[in-house]
């Protein structure tokens, strides 16, 4: 089976650039999208010099245009952007899945947990784009600060929540890809949890004085 097409919507930011990384070295076509084509090609040949022999180029696109492309399409945007991204994008998304990373977080008090009004981005992610698009959310409480360094061991994992099985497992292959240990935690109703659990982890990075905090789910078989 070829690997599909990801499209990183935002993909220029800390967070996308370092899943788009792992993923073209996984092997993975990646198209990094951006408001500007020229930052989004700027950022892809960025990632192609590092990426190790094997890997897959990435390109750069316009946001819409990434989408387009995409066979899988991940909004790596501020959750104060997703509306209007997701608005842009979502006539180029049905059918698709789509990965949601947001985790919303509500200055000053960034260590405390904060649910928009939807419950949380992605279940606003998903009454935006209707049913026909598979939204996923996966990636939240993974800090960026880890992503691009390719050396690192991952000991954190990744929870993945939604209500679309095939989607989710399309998700679970992708957490592998990146090198990071899957989870599925259940509905997308409990990405509220998973986004919220952020805000945790940003309070113990601020009180331990250390970046890129995770968590590890216990008592649960690994290869
Ligand atoms: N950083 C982390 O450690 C981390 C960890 C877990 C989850 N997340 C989540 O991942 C997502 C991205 O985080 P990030 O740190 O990568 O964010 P970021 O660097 O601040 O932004 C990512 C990209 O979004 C685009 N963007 C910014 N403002 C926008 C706007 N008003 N409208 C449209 N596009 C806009 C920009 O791309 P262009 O200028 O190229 O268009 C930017 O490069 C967030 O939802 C965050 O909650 C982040």
């Amino acid at each position: 089976m070829p690997k599909p097409t990801i499209a990183v919507i935002g993909g220029t930011g800390a967070e996308g650039s370092g899943l788009a990384l792992r993923w073209a070295v996984a092997g993975y076509p990646v198209v990094i999208g951006s408001r500007s084509a020229e930052k989004a090609t700027a950022t892809a040949n960025e990632l192609n010099v590092a990426l190790p022999a094997g890997g897959t180029p990435l390109y750069g696109a316009t946001n819409a245009e990434a989408a387009a492309a995409g066979e899988v399409v991940v909004l790596s945007v501020p959750y104060d952007a997703q509306a209007d991204m997701i608005a842009q994008i979502a006539d180029h998304c049905e059918g698709k899945t789509f990965i949601n990373v947001s985790a919303p977080l509500k200055p000053p008090k960034v260590s405390v947990a904060w649910h928009p009004p939807g419950g949380s981005a992605a279940l606003e992610a998903q009454a935006q784009l209707g049913e026909k698009v598979n939204v996923i959310a996966a990636f939240q409480n993974i800090s960026a600060n880890h992503l691009k360094d390719l050396s690192w061991q991952a000991d954190c994992d990744v929870l993945v929540t939604g209500d679309h099985k095939a989607a989710k497992q399309t998700v679970m292959e992708l957490v592998q890809a990146t090198g990071l240990f899957g989870v599925d935690a259940g509905a997308l109703s409990n990405s509220s949890v998973v986004e919220g659990l952020t805000a945790v982890l940003v309070g113990i990075n601020i009180r331990h004085k250390i970046k890129g905090t995770g968590f590890r789910i216990t008592g649960i078989a690994r290869e």
